[in-house]
C-alpha cells in the first residue's frame, strides 16, 4: 500500500542560465555524479516502495525530458499538470488519482531536485514515516536542523513528543518568514527547517484538503470516476485552470492542526543556490570550484565558482567570491553574496528571452 510521487514541475530559477524553463535543475546532472536529480530521487524511492507504485508529477512541458530519463515507467505513472499551479494542486490531483488505484495508499512525496547524501538513513526514516501514517491520521513532515536564518524554507516549531518513538507533535508552520522572523526562530532553538518531504495516507490528506482547500478539493473529487481511464486528461485540462496557485505548505501545512514532524539528518541539502552547490563541490586551493576539464582557467582568483560546457573556453583573472556560469547561449557572472537576485533577475529577462 506504499506510493511515492516524485514533484518535478518547479522551473529552478536560480540557477539560471543553466536551469531553463525548457531544462529545470531536477533533469540536469547538477553535481557531475553521472545521473540527473530526478534519476538520484528516482533511485532512492526505489529501495522504499515497488517500482510501479512510483509516480512522477510535473506539467506536460516536461514529460518528454521524464520519459527519456526515466523510461521504466510507465505512461501511468506519470501524473501530467496541462498548467504550472504551484505544489497544492499537483498533490490534490496526485492524492485523489492514487486514492482511486488504492484507498488504502499511504504515500510519501518528495522534490526532485534534493541531495540527499545517506540513503541508508533517508530510506529507512521514510519507511518509518509510512508505517506510522497507515495507522494516524497524521500529515507527516520531515525536519532539518536549521544552520542559517535562510527565507527560503519552511519553519517547522515543534513541540511534545508524540505517540510514535521519534516523532514530535508541530506547534506551528511558518513558510518562508522574513529574516527577521528566521532570525528569530533560529534563535530560540526549537524551530526546524521542512525539508519539504511530506509523508500521510491518501485519506488524510484529502481530509485536510477538504477542510482548508475546500474549493480545490471539489474540483478533484469530481474527476473520481475518470481518474486512470483515458478521460482522465480532458478531465484535467479543466480541472486546473478552476484552481488557485498556491503551495501545499501555504494551502495545508501552516493551517493544519495535525502535523508531525520526524526531526532527522541524512546529508540533505536542497541545491537551492550556487552557494550550495559551491559548499558541496571540492575545491582548490585558494577555494575556487571550477570543471575538471582543462577549459576554465583560473589566474590570481580565490572563493569563486565557475561552470561552463565543455565546448566553451573561460579564462578569468583577478577575480575573488564570485560566481561565474556560462551555459550554451547566455552567461551570468554575480558576486556570491547577490545570488538571491539571480530568481528576480531571471524573472525581468524572461519576458525579452
Ligand atoms: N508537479 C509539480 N507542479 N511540481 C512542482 C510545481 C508544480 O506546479 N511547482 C513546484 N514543483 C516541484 C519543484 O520542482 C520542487 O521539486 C518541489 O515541487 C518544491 O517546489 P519549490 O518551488 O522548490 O519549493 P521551495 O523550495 O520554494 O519550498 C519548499 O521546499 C522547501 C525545502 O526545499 C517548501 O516545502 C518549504 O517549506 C521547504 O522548506
Ligand atoms: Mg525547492
Amino acid at each position: 500500500n506504499y506510493y511515492a510521487v516524485i514533484m518535478a514541475g518547479g522551473i529552478g530559477s536560480r540557477f539560471w542560465p543553466v536551469s531553463r524553463t525548457r531544462k529545470p535543475k531536477q533533469f540536469i546532472d547538477m553535481l557531475g555524479t553521472g545521473k540527473t536529480l530526478i534519476q538520484a530521487t528516482y533511485e532512492r524511492f526505489q529501495k522504499i516502495v515497488p517500482e510501479e507504485n512510483i509516480f512522477v508529477a510535473t506539467n506536460e512541458s516536461y514529460a518528454d525530458l521524464v520519459r527519456e530519463q526515466l523510461p521504466q515507467l510507465s505512461q501511468g505513472q506519470l501524473i501530467l499538470e496541462p498548467i504550472m499551479r504551484n505544489t497544492a494542486p499537483c498533490i490534490a490531483y496526485a492524492s485523489h488519482k492514487i486514492q482511486q488505484l488504492n484507498p488504502d495508499a499511504t504515500m510519501v512525496i518528495a522534490p526532485a531536485d534534493h541531495l540527499i547524501l545517506e540513503t541508508d538513513v533517508f530510506v529507512n526514516d521514510v519507511t518509518k514515516g509510512l508505517e506510522c501514517a497507515e495507522s494516524k491520521d497524521w500529515l507527516i513532515t520531515l525536519g532539518i536542523k536549521p544552520s542559517r536564518p535562510d527565507t527560503g524554507y519552511g519553519y517547522i516549531q515543534y513541540g511534545k513528543s508524540a505517540s510514535a518513538p521519534g516523532f514530535k507533535k508541530v506547534k506551528t508552520f511558518t513558510e518562508k518568514p522574513n529574516l527577521e522572523l528566521a532570525r528569530t526562530f533560529l534563535q530560540s532553538g526549537d524551530f526546524l527547517w521542512n525539508a519539504g518531504i511530506f509523508i500521510w495516507s491518501a485519506k488524510s490528506i484529502i481530509q485536510a484538503f477538504q477542510k482548508y482547500q475546500t474549493e480545490m478539493n471539489e474540483v478533484f473529487k469530481e474527476g473520481v470516476e475518470v481518474y486512470n481511464s483515458d478521460r482522465e486528461a480532458k478531465f484535467i485540462s479543466g480541472a486546473f485552470v478552476r484552481c488557485v496557485n498556491i503551495s501545499i505548505d501555504f494551502a495545508v501545512m501552516e493551517k493544519a492542526d495535525n502535523v508531525y514532524v520526524l526531526p532527522t539528518d541524512f546529508g540533505w541539502s536542497d541545491l537551492g543556490t550556487w552557494a550550495s552547490i559551491y559548499e558541496l563541490a571540492e575545491k582548490d586551493y585558494l577555494g575556487n570550484v571550477s570543471s575538471s576539464a582543462n577549459n576554465v582557467i583560473v589566474y590570481d582568483s580565490s572563493n569563486c565558482m565557475i561552470r561552463a560546457p565543455k565546448d566553451k573556453l573561460v579564462i578569468v583573472k583577478g577575480l575573488h567570491n564570485f560566481i561565474v556560469v556560462q551555459s550554451d547561449d547566455s552567461l551570468v557572472i554575480c558576486p556570491k553574496d547577490q545570488e538571491q537576485d539571480v530568481k528576480q533577475i531571471v524573472t525581468d529577462v524572461k519576458e525579452k528571452f
